[in-house]
């Protein structure tokens, strides 16, 4: 497999960052994971858009020209052998740094940051979980993602940390929850539930990440007559929700159909989140131009 890092197409087992990156050594960094469908990156714009705020509410100078990176994700595609494939591209931008400058604290611009960008080929393990629905695991409070939730910084420490107890629970997710028992999201993906045909999504202001399909889930929810609600809501109303899902650039719209011992619904995933499901797919290959 071939990556790019700052300006350079190499292989990934040759690919390394400095010992005194700000990345490696604080986390002070950001990241952003885009779908490829044949080739093909899905809602590209959006996330450049949101990186390229973060990167300014971080002080960072470089930006993201949406048409170098476009450029670039095609090349992988090309060196991989990838261009009729899905597959998930990850693109981390890291603060650089040396050993003169171990913390940068002023003067940013001054740092040229680390930009690198791989692609991996989409696991089968994901379309059979769109089908059958997972199982999640609720966590508690101290998993919400830190300070800073709305940001998607190298510091997920407690995501992995969630996901590898969901593991241990033989569940594919977990749900992150706040000190007041709200619902924020899920390690790695928002969430939302159905209940008497209407959506119901946790608000932004508690503290999560505002998902790209987070986003694109609540137009095409509307455009399949469901009523969006963006309100807080706890796991007794999630445990007796018609239906429960997750949604994240590369699994899309994934049912839930377990939470720890708990059945949701009739234990399959819902209608309303098939029928979502399909119309976002149908959505992303309209915008793709298949
Ligand atoms: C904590 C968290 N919430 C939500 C999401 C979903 O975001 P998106 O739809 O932009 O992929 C992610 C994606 O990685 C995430 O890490």
């Amino acid at each position: 497999m071939l990556i790019y890092i700052d300006g350079k197409y190499i292989p990934a087992e040759d690919a390394t960052i400095s010992l005194f990156d700000g990345g490696y050594l604080y986390g002070d960094g950001l990241f952003e994971t885009i779908r490829l469908y044949s080739g093909q990156p899905f809602d590209l714009d959006g996330h450049l858009k949101r990186l390229s705020t973060q990167l300014k509410t971080l002080e960072y100078s470089w930006q993201p020209a949406p048409g170098s990176i476009h450029k670039i994700i095609t090349e992988l595609t090309i060196l991989n052998d990838l261009t009729d494939a899905d597959s998930r591209c990850r693109i981390t931008v890291s603060r650089g740094g040396s050993f003169d400058v171990l913390l940068p604290l002023q003067d940013l611009h001054e740092i040229k940051p680390t930009v690198s960008i791989f692609l991996i080929p989409i696991a089968d393990t994901i379309s059979q979980m769109q089908k059958t629905g997972i199982a999640v695991t609720a966590m508690k409070s101290g998993f919400a993602r830190g300070n800073f939730p709305g940001l998607k910084t190298l510091n997920y420490l407690p995501t992995v940390v969630a996901l590898r107890a969901a593991r241990k629970a033989n569940c594919q997710e977990a749900l992150l929850i706040d000190i007041d028992n709200n619902i924020l999201e899920a390690a790695t993906s928002n969430v939302f539930i159905i209940k008497n045909s209407t959506l119901y999504t946790p608000p932004l202001e508690l503290g999560l990440l505002s998902g790209r399909t987070r986003s694109i889930a609540l137009t095409t929810a509307s455009k399949i007559g469901l009523n969006c609600v963006e309100k807080s809501f706890d796991l007794n109303e999630l445990l007796n929700a018609d239906e429960v899902f997750l949604s994240g650039s590369v699994k899309e719209i994934l049912p839930v159909i377990k939470v720890d011992g708990s059945v949701i619904g009739n234990g399959k995933p819902g209608e309303q989140t098939l029928k979502l499901a399909k119309k976002y797919r149908q959505g992303v290959l309209q915008s793709l131009g298949g």
